[in-house]
């Protein structure tokens, strides 16, 4: 059975299951919390023809989880990774092995399958793009290696991993997009010119989020005058920020889908003499650095994107080895962060 899980595909699901469901600091529809978890909100939608449960199949007593993880790109990245690493341990019943994919989505792949040669006892598959999986997850299911999808979700047949759990992108997106809207119409601001600095191209993080300025943009009349990936490091979001000023065009706004990139496009202003608070300048993640530059006024709002996601993706495979029913999907709690919360935010953010 074929069931697309995008967060297009979403919306019909949510809408049957979710009688009372609420939004989030005015942003997307986001489902009511259902669980007693602090940092997640689940969905109900079911399991379908996934019958995979996680095991001590070799019955050391520890399960073996293999992490495919996309990368090391970002402020956001090194925190996730940590998160496993910290709870993955044998302490809490687990043992890590990490594969880090270079945010290569075909070495991704293979990292997935040499974790199956492996028999690790559960997979974590952090995807770096949503294309071409059907092939390995289907592997991994023949081989009664159940997979759980993290971080990023993927447009596949949701028969063919346990579950979901991680951030809703697009409406980490409406969040913004609905910021923006509020922004402009209470400083006068009547005139959109955005720089649309995307993640990895095909990533689920990158779809959703510009897929929210997207149709905003069409819905309000903004104007995107610049739309390139930096790929979600500092690096090449300075490198395209430097080429997109060398043209000399007018913008007001700049909409960086995630932190590292911002810090990148904010460099590139300075080196051009620009001060970067006479922009409308909004991102992604919550770093602290970044929260800390909402409490300056340099950067106006964060869509907020918890990469904490280790011990809660451990309580998931916990409850599958009880034979417990799990949610296929569960988005982490996440909000928009601006000038009326960044400084409580800051408290707890994540990252430097
Ligand atoms: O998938 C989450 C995104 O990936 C984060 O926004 C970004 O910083 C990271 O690289």
């Amino acid at each position: 059975m074929k069931k697309q899980i995008t967060v297009a595909g979403l919306a019909a699901l949510m809408a049957l299951s979710l009688a009372g469901c609420g939004t989030n600091n005015g942003g997307g529809t986001t489902p009511p919390p259902t669980t007693d978890t602090s940092t997640s909100t689940d969905t109900a939608t079911s399991s379908t023809g996934y019958n995979l449960q996680v095991k001590d199949v070799n019955g050391d007593g520890i399960i073996t989880v293999g992490f495919a993880q996309v990368g090391a790109e970002s402020g956001w990245r090194t925190a996730n990774t940590q998160s496993y690493k910290d709870y993955f341990v044998e302490a809490n019943g687990f043992k890590l092995v990490f594969a880090d994919a270079n945010q290569d989505p075909d070495k991704q792949k293979q990292d997935v399958r040499d974790l199956i040669a492996q028999g690790v006892e559960v997979i974590d598959l952090a995807p770096v793009t949503d294309s071409g999986w059907e092939p390995v997850l289907q592997e991994a299911k023949d081989a009664g290696i159940p997979v759980v999808i993290s971080d990023r979700q993927l447009s596949v047949s949701d028969d063919l991993y346990l579950t979901y759990f991680g951030g809703d992108m697009y409406a980490e997106g409406q969040r913004v997009t609905d910021f923006l809207k509020t922004y402009m119409a209470s400083n006068n601001i009547t005139t959109a010119n955005i720089v649309h600095l995307q993640g990895t191209i095909g990533s689920t993080a990158q779809i959703g989020r510009s897929k929210a300025l997207t149709e905003a943009a069409a819905a309000n009349n903004w104007n995107i005058v610049y739309e390139q990936t930096g790929e979600f490091t500092q690096a090449k979001g300075q490198e395209v920020m430097e080429s997109f000023l060398q043209q000399n065009k007018d913008f007001n706004i700049i909409y960086s889908e995630n932190d590292d990139m911002t810090y990148g496009a904010i460099a590139a202003l300075q080196a051009a003499g620009k001060d970067p608070k006479s922009y409308v300048i909004v991102s992604f993640d919550g770093n602290k650095s970044a929260v800390q530059m909402v409490v300056d006024g340099t950067i106006k709002a964060i869509g907020q994107c918890n990469p904490l996601l280790g011990p809660q993706v451990g309580d998931l495979i916990k409850k599958s080895m009880n034979g417990e029913a799990i949610p296929k999907i569960t988005y982490s709690q996440e909000v928009l962060i601006d000038s009326t919360n960044a400084a409580e935010q800051l408290k707890t953010a994540f990252g430097s």
